[in-house]
């Protein structure tokens, strides 16, 4: 699937050790760290074969693809800073290695090194793109604030953190690549769509991973979410088939900010056996066939075939 674009991939990974080569030490220590750190480089790949798939193949999808893993990687640092978590893929988050100070600022500078290369392809499309998505993930960060610790989430409130927290950056990799494409607005907005979809299926995956993983598959604890006071798509359906008890327990947790008197089988159990995973991975493959019908629109290549196969690598992922 990602080899039409293995090649494109290993100069993203150029451009992006080239840009860390800029940085000074302090910044360049964690941030190598970070981004050597194992990520899938799945954004970088969805733009290169939106690109790809609309026409274009050149250096501007090479530093753009660069671009996006580089806000990727920096909202991931700020988002283990505010969530103070102590892993991350696996390893030290950034955070418990080097501290709260140094990490956001590594992030911060990450962050404004992708603008500054963003900013020299001219084209104010480009940065309407970026900064829209990034406001948005910035919002979505500080609504999920607000709802933490809430039992009561709406499976639509639910779907619009997904869509803020991972959506919206895979439907910007999607629409970049249309943009340098220069096929018209409405391969633009199939293609942003599509990565839309995509993203949602991949959060909802996520969200049911962080119940049925192992810690191993994960990199991170299991159970996470709900520790950290999230309340996601599974626990909503699950909450919604059982009486005021799993209520109560789920609440518990919530208040503890962690399993003390409540047991994480607990709610292993209640999220199984009310189907509500089931569930969950009915929605996520809804959202996946929702984008792979945007793309099969439009014209055979195998670069569509390309992106028609990666929901279904999103719903079979394992971490
Ligand atoms: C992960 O959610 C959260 C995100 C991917 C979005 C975080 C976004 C921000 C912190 C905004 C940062 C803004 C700038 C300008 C860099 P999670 O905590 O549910 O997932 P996890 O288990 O992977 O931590
Ligand atoms: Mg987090």
């Amino acid at each position: 699937m990602f080899e039409l674009v293995r090649e494109d991939l290993a100069r993203v990974e150029q451009e992006i050790a080239a840009q860390n080569a800029l940085a000074i030490p302090p910044v360049a220590e964690i941030s190598s760290y970070l981004l050597e750190g194992g990520g899938k480089r799945l954004r970088p790949a969805l733009l290169l074969l939106a690109a790809g798939m609309c026409g274009y193949r050149g250096d501007s999808a090479i530093r753009l693809g660069a671009v996006v893993e580089m806000i990727h990687t920096a909202t991931l640092v700020h988002d283990d800073v505010i969530d103070e978590a102590d892993l991350r893929r696996g390893r030290p988050s950034a955070n418990s290695r080097w501290g709260n100070h140094r990490s956001v600022l590594a992030g911060d500078w990450l962050y404004m090194q992708s603008f500054r290369m963003a900013l020299r392809e001219r084209n104010f499309r480009i940065l309407d793109i970026l900064i829209e998505l990034t406001q948005n993930m910035v919002e979505g960060e500080l609504l999920e604030l607000d709802m933490l610790g809430r039992i009561d989430l709406s499976e639509s409130e639910a779907i619009e953190l997904a869509y803020r927290k991972t959506a919206c950056l895979f439907s910007g990799c999607t629409h970049l690549g249309a943009v340098l494409g220069q096929r018209g607005p409405e391969i633009e907005q199939a293609l942003s769509e599509y990565g839309r979809y995509a993203g949602l299926a991949f959060q909802l995956v996520d969200d049911v991973l962080d119940f049925t993983a192992s810690p191993s598959q994960l990199g991170k604890p299991v159970l996470n979410d709900l520790k950290e006071g999230k309340v996601t798509l599974p626990l909503i359906y699950a909450l919604e088939c059982r009486n005021g008890d799993a209520r109560k327990m789920v609440g518990t947790v919530l208040a503890e900010k962690g399993f003390h008197s409540v047991r994480p089988e607990q709610i292993a159990e209640l999220v199984h056996g009310t189907g509500a995973v089931e569930r969950t991975r009915r929605m996520a493959h809804h959202y996946a066939a929702k984008a792979k019908s945007l793309v099969s629109e439009l014209v055979d290549s195998d670069f569509r075939r390309a992106l028609l196969a990666v929901p279904d690598f999103v719903l079979d992922r394992e971490n």
